[in-house]
């Protein structure tokens, strides 16, 4: 690969983290308990910034579990996209090309990092106790959530998770545009 010289010019954006609790979560919730612990005990942790039990990062491709969470995190880009972004959901579609389960034991954190280049990340809170650690964006924005809880943001956003005090288990996702613009 040729490599050219480029100049880099600093813009400040602000850029929001949206967060809801998913409606009726405590059945989805149960059912994707059972399919992760299932999944524990067939498959080694990846490795990555996540120090703890986690799946390869393409689980989508390989089950259909989690196809209802995936739709529901659809719905959700299509609201903001809409809402914020007045981006009808005619004019643009998403496909989730990322998907892994996690589950923390006591101790275990995420090194910062990002999603780069995915349009829009996605974390999904399947079991979380009350005084664990939370999710911290950008060194400064701190977020508690709770089981049921989806939290949406641009995948250039940095995050990291201190050392948890509890088990707690979550689903990462990465969705990218399909069509124009
Ligand atoms: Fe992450």
């Amino acid at each position: 690969m040729k490599h050219t010289t480029y100049h880099k010019q600093s813009i400040q954006k602000q850029l929001d983290v949206y967060t809801k609790t998913v409606d009726d979560y405590e059945l989805l919730n149960a059912h994707l308990i059972t399919v992760i612990n299932q999944l524990r005990k067939t498959k080694k942790s990846f490795t990555s910034n996540v120090k703890a039990w986690h799946t390869f990062p393409h689980l989508q491709t390989e089950t259909k579990e989690f196809d209802r969470l995936i739709n529901i995190c659809l719905d959700f880009i299509y609201e903001i996209n809409e809402k914020e972004f007045h981006l009808p959901k005619e004019d643009i579609q998403y496909e989730c090309v990322n998907l892994w389960a996690m589950k923390y034991s006591k101790g275990e954190y995420a090194l910062k990092h990002n999603h780069h280049p995915a349009d829009w990340s996605m974390v999904y809170y399947i079991d979380v106790v009350s005084d664990q650690s939370p999710i911290v964006f950008e060194d400064v924005n701190v977020v508690y959530p709770k089981s049921g809880d989806l939290i949406m943001f641009n995948g250039m956003i940095d995050h990291d998770v201190p050392p948890t005090t509890n088990e707690r288990i979550a689903v990462s996702m990465n969705f990218m545009h399909t069509g124009a613009p």
